[in-house]
Parts: structure tokens; sequence; C-alpha cells
């Protein structure tokens, strides 16, 4: 009998509820953001930037803390970024107001008394390696991204330039994403979906890079909240650590970070040399990227249709992204 060979059943997964674009009706993850670099936030100095749906200021106290808040006065809504520091406190530029390093608002130019709810959205907010960062929430859920290695005892450069058009958990699918592993960066990754630890608010696993140019890279990888992820790996026999994280900006745009970090010198013949090597080739490599996936970033309308074996990785991170805690807590008051 002439048997006809059938086609192998294809091996494709649940769509799944889709994954909703971040807003104000469906809410931000609640992670920590970058906000901008610490540098920018100047003693006695306002600094404004765009963030999730609208705009939040970022201001330094008496104490040089950092502290990221709404940007808008809760009189008539005018930028606060325009106004100035007077006496520890940001004066709005419009009917001058004036408002605490908590947000609170403590006097008006014309002795009436602030309404008590006179008050912006405060955020969280933290600085680690370089950066200012708030967190999408009344109360942070973990702790400000950090690598393995304590702050003080690595040296690290960072860069905060690279955009793309998608909301911030979709160009941090990439590390999970196989396939575009080896389609777009010829890179061969091994890894094991099975072995992914998964927690409310990070994964964190081991994987096996094979990239031309660099050989076998063994790293371990730690991905916080939606949209920040960090590899370890061994470059000139020293650890080299990348974290990028990605701010999310209105129109469904992410600014990202990247962070190139090894640990300080003890001082050997040849250190300063390999350090400043494995800086800087840790920040090539992840520029090259970011670069090879630009264009396709640009034009990619997000979906998470048919899936199949090889995207199992991808299918374990996106369904991580799916239970991920949102809010829209601050939307009203940053916009
Ligand atoms: S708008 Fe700020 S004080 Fe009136
Ligand atoms: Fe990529």
């Amino acid at each position: 009998m002439n048997s006809i060979s059938r086609p192998m059943k294809p091996e494709v997964m649940q769509r799944g509820e889709p994954i909703l674009p971040q807003s104000p009706e469906n809410g931000y993850d609640q992670n920590w953001y970058p906000i901008c670099s610490s540098s920018e936030v100047e003693p006695d100095k306002i600094y404004g930037t765009e963030f999730m749906n609208g705009r939040v200021i970022a201001i330094r106290d008496a104490d040089g803390k950092a502290h990221v808040m709404s940007a808008y006065c809760r009189h008539l809504g005018a930028d606060l970024s325009d106004g100035e520091i007077i006496g520890g406190t940001v004066r709005c530029p419009y009917h001058h107001w004036r408002f605490d390093a908590q947000g609170t608002c403590v006097a008006t130019a014309v002795n009436d008394k602030p309404p008590a709810n006179a008050k912006l959205f405060h955020f969280p907010t933290a600085e680690a390696f370089g950066f200012v960062w708030a967190f999408n929430g009344a109360e942070p859920l973990y702790e400000v991204p950090h690598f393995p290695i304590p702050e003080e005892g690595l040296e690290y450069r960072t860069e905060f330039n690279v955009l793309t058009h998608q909301d911030h958990f979709i160009p941090y699918s990439n590390s999970s994403d196989i396939q575009h592993l080896m389609a777009v960066h010829k890179i061969n990754l091994e890894v094991n979906p099975e072995d992914v630890e998964i927690f409310p608010h990070r994964m964190h696993y081991f994987q096996t890079m094979n990239v031309p140019g660099m050989g076998k890279l063994r790293q371990e990888v730690f991905v916080f909240g939606t949209n920040c992820v960090i590899f370890m790996s061994q470059f000139l026999g020293r650890p080299v650590l990348n974290m990028s994280s990605g701010k999310a900006l209105p129109g469904h745009r992410t600014l990202h970070t990247m962070i190139t970090a090894t640990p300080k010198g003890t001082g050997q013949p040849g250190e300063a040399e390999q350090i400043d090597l494995a800086l800087s080739e840790g920040m090539r490599f992840g520029n090259q990227l970011f670069n090879e996936d630009m264009t396709i970033m640009k034009h990619l309308k997000f979906r998470r249709d048919l899936l199949t074996h090889s995207d199992r990785m991808l299918a374990r991170y996106l369904d991580y992204v799916r239970a991920y805690p949102r809010t829209s807590i601050a939307c009203d008051m940053i916009a």
C-alpha cells in the first residue's frame, strides 16, 4: 500500500491571553525605572523629564538625596521644572506655591492655606550606578537593580541613549528569544527553560552563548522586573557584568541604559589596561546587540501568536510578563 507520509503535527503552543500595552488604562509594570543620570540632578536645580505617560521632576534635598515627583503643579498645572528651588522647596513658576522634597505643598504666595491634598506624586527613589531610579508604585516591590558584586567594588561605564519604539517588556524579551539570537545576532544560545527560576519580580538562570569572534561564554542572567536584564560573564579572566534597563516613555517608547562593570583592580601590573579593555568590550557588545535589533524593533507590532518548540524560553518570559503587577497610581498626576 502506498503510504503517503503525513506532515508532522506542528508543535505549536497556545497563544494565551494578550499582553496589553502599557497605558494609564491598563497600568504600567511596577518596576524600578532609570529616570536620568545622577549628574543631571544638580543641587538647587529642578530637572524635568518624560516618564511613562507624562512628565516628572527630579531634585535633591538638603542632604543631597534625590527625589522624583510628578511634574505638574497641583494648583493649575504649571510645569514645575520651569520653577526654581527656593529655600529648599520647589517653587512653581506660575503663582509661586511651594512644595517640599516629599511633594507636599507647604505654602502659597498669598498666605492662603494650601489645600489638604495639594501633594505631588512622590515616587520611591534610589540612586545606583550613576542613575536616579524611580519605582512605579507606592512602595517598592523589590530592591533597585544591582549586580551580585557591590557597587563600591566595581569600576563601571554607563550610557543612556538607545531609544526603541516598543513598550519596555518587548525589547527585554530579546534575551529569552533564542530564535532571534541565532537569526539576528548569529549567537547560538544553550539554555534549559526548565532551569529558569522565576520569582514574582525577578528571574535567574544560567546560559551558554557561543558568540562569533568571542567564543563560548558561560553567563549568569538576572532579570529584574520587566525592564532590566543583567549578564555576568568572564572576559580576559575577569568577571564582566552588563546591565541594561529601560525607562518607559510616552508613545510606547523605551530609553535604555547600558552599564558595563568589572571588579576594581588590586594594583597588579597590566591590570588597568585589562579593566579598560573589559569595559570597552562589554560596552561594544551591548551596543552591537542593540544596533542589530534596532530596525526590527522600530517596525514590530508585538503579538504573541504562534510559538514553537524553540520558543519555550520566550514563552516562559511572556507568561512572567503577563502575571507581572501593574499600577496606574501615578498616571493622572504625571500627565
Ligand atoms: S499653577 Fe502652580 S502655583 Fe498656580
Ligand atoms: Fe536582540
